[in-house]
């Protein structure tokens, strides 16, 4: 790749300095992946001293997904975020959604670079994306993650490009970037392997609108998985024999079907669980995020090749990948997110898809986002875009959250993401649900009966039986008994103690 001599050198203050208050602002990133490193901290910095002289500048922020430290616990704390979408994990931003003090739209995340295209987020001011090169007639080479980056480029006003000099230079070999088109003129998306390769290894944009280049030379800001707990194992271990009875009965092909996997602990507690099953045959992923546990599934040849949008990898695996990019390279492709989560592939493929999840009802409708109905975690993220299209969707969860004082499986769930008609499988330490087929009343039996914390068995099976009969029974008095004990009392049912 020819680099660029054409695009002035300028610094983080100097590109800041053209954001202005109120600008819809688009930075790169998917989970930490490949986000921005330097501008956003120098507007955190312009940002306070803006307030302190009395003068608004609070942005409206579009990213592909989590950015982490660098971009959102950054701009948060300096209260320099008014309007946030997609997607968000960090606490100090979460604490101001959750004050009302910034707006957040919680989006499929396959939907954001069609709506950028299609007009309905409006106009991008300023795209500040990162990258390992840039050529003098647009050629954008990504970092870590592509996200809504190609789709950025496109639609922004002015772009800054960041040009991590940390980021290996070999990593467009990963990279296979196409813009679909807008209807009625959408072909269909070429991709009929995980590994197929459909566009070029390189985002474009018009060279006139790029204001300048800033360098830094930083790791992404990936924060380490816990190491799994025996929950989490338990958990995995139920969905990995669960997979092998599919395998057995022929409802999985022998090559077995393309997975993806959530971020988070459990999902990748599970990832490991699946792996180390001895009857489950080397298989690929198709998915949003490669995450640390699968650099040795891949190294070992239980992952022989995955599809992402984001390598949302630590600074050790990182190198590690980095080191050995003959044997990762082709083992990768790194896609947008349109792409990566799109709806026609996902089902074209088979995808079988675990996602976790904060609660679920006995029916089968699950809350992914709000703790009690109002307190956003993170947000949708790929989950509904997996779950809604999958071969087999499986939702996974720990059956109680804060020692026993909350039931993961509830009458009603307080917020749906995913509803009964797309859950097929739920999972707990305890069990899994098999949901396919079974009508409301025989999924309540089967979710309390396999899913639920034997604690909380006798008062969710009360429910039911106090309830007003229908098609589905429902108690509209106390379908969120449990939820409004939580908020007044500290506890889901204040007179239950669970033993360690
Ligand atoms: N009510 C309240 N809090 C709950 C809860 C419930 N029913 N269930 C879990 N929690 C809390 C846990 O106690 C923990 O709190 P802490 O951070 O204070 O310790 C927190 O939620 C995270 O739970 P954990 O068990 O560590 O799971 P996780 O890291 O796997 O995260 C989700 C779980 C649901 C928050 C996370 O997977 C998520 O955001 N999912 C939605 C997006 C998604 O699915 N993306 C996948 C496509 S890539």
């Amino acid at each position: 790749m020819a680099s660029s001599h054409r695009f002035p050198i300028i610094t983080a203050e100097k590109a800041a300095s053209i954001i202005r208050d109120d600008d819809l602002v688009g930075f790169s990133g998917f989970t930490p992946a490949g986000a921005v490193k330097a501008v956003p901290k120098m507007l955190a910095v312009r940002a306070r001293e803006a307030h302190e002289r009395g003068e608004p500048l609070r942005l409206r922020v579009l990213t592909g997904a989590s950015t982490g430290g660098a971009i959102d616990d950054a701009l948060a704390e300096a209260d320099a975020i008014a309007w946030r979408a997609p997607y968000q994990s960090s606490r100090p931003l979460r604490d101001r959604i959750n004050r009302q003090e910034v707006r957040f739209v919680d989006l499929h995340l396959s939907h954001v670079p069609q709506m950028l295209d299609y007009g309905f987020l409006g106009r991008v001011d300023t795209a500040v994306v990162e990258a390992v090169e840039v050529t003098d007639d647009g050629r954008v080479y990504l970092t870590t993650s592509v996200g809504i980056t190609p789709s950025l480029l496109k639609h922004a006003d002015r772009v800054v490009i960041e040009v991590n000099r940390w980021a290996s230079r070999r990593l467009p070999e990963m990279h296979d970037i196409a813009l679909l088109r807008r209807p009625p003129r959408r072909d269909p998306i070429g991709i009929h392997h995980p590994l197929a390769r459909i566009g070029t290894p390189y985002a474009t944009v018009d060279p006139s609108k790029i204001v300048g280049i800033v360098e830094t030379n930083e790791p992404d800001l990936v924060s380490p998985f816990a190491e799994p707990n025996e929950v989490c194992r338990r958990i995995g271990r139920h969905v990995a024999e669960f997979l092998v009875r599919e395998l057995r009965a022929g409802r999985i092909p022998p090559e077995f079907l393309p997975m993806q996997a959530g971020v988070g602990n459990v999902a990748n507690a599970v990832m490991d669980a699946i792996c180390e099953h001895p009857d489950i045959p080397p298989f690929q992923m198709y998915t949003e995020v490669f995450q640390d546990a699968m650099v040795p599934l891949m190294e070992r040849g239980h992952l022989t090749g995955a599809s992402t949008s984001a390598l949302t990898l630590s600074t050790e695996a990182m190198r590690r990948v980095f080191e050995n990019m003959d044997f990762f390279a082709p083992r990768i492709v790194l896609r947008p997110q349109e792409i990566s989560n799109n709806p026609e592939i996902v089902r074209r493929l088979g995808i079988i898809c675990i996602n976790t999840i904060l609660e679920c009802d006995i029916y089968g409708n699950a809350n992914s986002t709000h703790v009690a109905g109002t307190q956003l975690m993170n947000g949708i993220g790929g989950s509904g875009d997996f779950t809604r299209n999958a071969y087999l969707s499986i939702l996974v969860t720990p059956s109680i959250a804060k020692n026993g004082a909350i039931s993961s499986v509830v009458p009603m769930v307080t917020h749906v993401d995913h509803n009964e008609h797309s859950v097929q499988i739920l999972v707990t330490e305890h069990g899994l649900a098999d949901l396919r087929g079974l009508g409301p009343m025989e999924r309540a039996k089967v979710i309390i009966e396999q899913c639920a914390h034997p604690a909380y068995r006798d008062y969710l099976h009360g429910y039911i039986r106090d309830s007003r009969i229908g098609h589905i029974s429902h108690d509209l008095d106390r379908c969120f008994e449990l939820h409004r004990n939580l908020c007044d009392q500290g506890a889901m049912l204040p007179d239950l103690s669970i033993a360690e």
